[in-house]
């Protein structure tokens, strides 16, 4: 986070290059899209945009989809303009987790535990000239490789700018709690995630344990989620460094109430948004999105378990911290919880 006075420098010395994505902002009112895009219809274009077809709307095959898609993004918007305050100005830094397929003119974000290793297997099959065509033989950790694909923030902002204004922009994202759980059973609970816990098994130890073993403080590979909540709840935790994207809220990734996402697909209905996505951007037929394994899916019933453990207070405090997600997206706050 910059400093304020720091933040005005900045701001003024980039002033002019952010300009035009000020505009971009102004002017991203529906009809305002909806003009561009009878704008870029070029009649030597053989390929509709995939932003065309989503606001043209005759998709008929498609038609519960699309309401369901729309009732989203109109309390997505509801949901910003009555929660956030004043409306600042994007940086590229913002736009770190923004994909990039100028093939098909799309714009992903992506959010770490709601299926983007195979959003990015995607991503690579589309955007990679015919290199790649079965997204599950791409490795897992290949498609996180980075420089593999594309972000907005590496455009200089006229480009970025056209990208924004033209291409569709989606994003998918998760009950908040049940992503949360996923995220620490993947990080800290598989003894094969060393890094995680190297990084941060150890200080969440050193810090939140009575007591700990020195071999439990050497390794840091026996976190307990009850511990993993206390670091997250913590203010220290995020006033040394940003929170890993793995719990990063999805409003502080993919900044939802300042890019305006044509479609919100859900973990809950990955499937079928996922297919109206590579649908819209006339990719059906080029790349399947996988199906998910369910035998290591972490399910509402067992984020449940974990919050069993925790304490009233800190299921409040942590509710705290994630609300903007549950509000944005329309999650309900979990009847496990007890939050009075
Ligand atoms: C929000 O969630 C409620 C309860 O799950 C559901 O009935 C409603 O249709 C959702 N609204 C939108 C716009 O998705």
């Amino acid at each position: 986070m910059m400093k304020p006075k720091v933040g005005r420098m900045f701001l003024a010395t980039c002033v002019g290059s952010f300009f035009i994505l000020i505009l971009y902002f102004q002017n991203n009112s529906r009809s305002g899209t909806m003009q561009l895009s009878a704008r870029t219809r070029l009649p030597s274009k053989t390929r509709r945009s995939p932003l065309q077809t989503l606001y043209d709307g005759d998709q008929t095959d498609q038609a519960a989809v699309q309401a369901t898609l729309q009732g989203r993004r109109e309390l997505l918007e509801a949901a910003c303009r009555s929660h956030t305050r004043k409306r600042r100005v994007l940086t590229p830094e913002d736009l770190r987790h923004l994909v990039v397929d100028d093939e098909h003119s799309l714009l992903y974000c992506y959010v770490p535990k709601v299926a983007c290793t195979n959003w990015k297997r995607v991503m690579m099959v589309l955007t990679g000239d015919g290199r790649y065509h079965d997204p599950m033989a791409i490795p897992a950790n290949e498609a996180h490789v980075a420089g593999r694909l594309r972000s907005l923030a590496d455009y200089p902002p006229p480009e970025i700018n056209r990208r924004l204004r033209s291409y569709l922009k989606f994003i998918f994202v998760r009950e908040p709690f049940e992503r949360l759980v996923s995220a620490y059973r993947n990080k800290f609970t598989r003894s094969y995630n060393t890094a995680f816990h190297k990084r941060y098994g150890t200080r969440i130890i050193r810090r939140h344990r009575a007591d700990p073993q020195p071999e439990a403080l050497e390794r840091g590979n026996d976190v307990a989620f009850e511990e993993f909540v206390y670091y997250l709840v913590d203010p220290r935790t995020q006033r040394e460094e940003p929170f890993n994207e793995h719990w990063e809220r999805v409003h502080s990734l993919c900044h939802p109430c300042l890019i305006h996402y044509d479609v919100v697909g859900k973990y809950e209905t990955l499937a079928q948004d996922a297919h109206y996505v590579l649908k819209l951007a006339s990719a059906d037929r080029e790349v399947q999105f996988p199906a998910i394994s369910k035998s290591t899916r972490t399910t509402g019933d067992m984020t449940a378990k974990f919050f069993n453990n925790i304490s009233p207070f800190y299921q409040r405090k942590l509710y705290n911290l994630y609300r903007m997600d549950f509000l944005l997206f329309n999650y309900s706050v979990p009847a496990y919880l007890k939050l009075r």
